[in-house]
């Protein structure tokens, strides 16, 4: 842990219509962390990863990326591909994977996508290294195979699998390409309780593998409290508290806005 931030977001709003999902976001995410975000639904966690990603973009403020090999990169204006070339990583919902084909070669091929995508801003921002070694792509497909647990079942098509070895897939897609932000929305959506428990020790280490800063939002607390250094709480598209898991978990607003959510739920 450096104690600096990896990324800084400062006054981020965004509406959609008249509803304010994001309403005025200050943020800094330490680096090396594993940062937890909690909030009832519609706190706006998922719309703050679709800014820092770039899959939207804010109706106002900035989003700072620390230490890219440009320096800082206000991130407000790039489009994804860049902001991926620049080493930010993101699951979605629902895993868009190639479902007829063998899950080691969409690891293979997820690598060439995203060289393929960020190779003119590569060569622009001097990162170097536009051709992949076939190799090394099947040798990072297989490492990463391993390190989710699927090694059994590389030659199997997507279609094959269950739906929590699914969302394991979908993690080590995005593992292969070797992010130094990792954003996790809902891990453990679509996966069996038991297999829960075993989630928290893998996504410790994904995260060192990486040797990135993973920031993921989770329902399930035992979970992200187990695992997560910083935890931040959201709701109504703010940030309420940010700090160590167990005294977030007993902020007051924390505690309403987890008690109203379930009330009304
Ligand atoms: N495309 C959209 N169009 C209109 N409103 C939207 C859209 N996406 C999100 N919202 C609204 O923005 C607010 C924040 O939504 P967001 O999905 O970010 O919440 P969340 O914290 O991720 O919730 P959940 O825990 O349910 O996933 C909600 O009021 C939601 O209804
Ligand atoms: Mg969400």
């Amino acid at each position: 842990m450096t104690g600096r931030p990896i990324i800084s977001i400062a006054g981020v709003r965004l509406s959609f219509g008249g509803v304010a999902a994001l309403d005025g976001v200050d943020l800094e995410v330490p680096e090396g962390q594993i940062v937890g975000i909690i909030g009832p639904n519609g706190a706006g966690k998922t719309t703050l990863f679709d800014c820092i990603s770039g899959f939207r973009r804010p109706d106002s403020g900035s989003i700072t990326l620390h230490g890219s090999p440009q320096g800082d990169v206000e991130l407000t204006s790039r489009a994804p591909y860049e902001r991926t070339a620049l080493g930010i990583g993101r699951t979605f919902q629902n895993a868009r994977l190639f479902k007829s084909m063998p899950i080691r070669d969409i690891l293979r091929a997820v690598q060439h996508d995203r060289m393929k995508r960020s190779g003119f801003f590569r060569s622009v921002l001097g990162l170097g290294g536009s051709v992949l070694d076939e190799q090394e792509v099947t040798d990072r497909a297989d490492e990463v195979l391993e390190l989710v647990g699927l090694s059994a079942h590389g030659d199997k098509p997507a279609m094959e699998l269950s739906t929590g070895m699914l969302r394991l897939c979908e993690l080590a897609a995005v593992v292969a390409v070797r992010p130094r932000l990792l954003l996790l929305d809902e891990p453990s959506s679509g996966i069996a309780q038991k297999e829960t428990e075993a989630l928290g020790p893998l996504l410790r280490r994904l995260a060192e593998y990486l040797n990135a800063t993973l920031l993921m939002i989770e329902h399930d607390m035992p979970l992200i409290m187990g695992i997560s250094d910083t935890m931040i709480a959201m709701a109504g598209g703010r940030v309420i508290t940010v700090g160590p898991p167990a005294e977030v978990r007993e902020h007051p607003e924390v505690l309403t806005s987890y008690l109203g959510a379930k009330a009304t739920a």
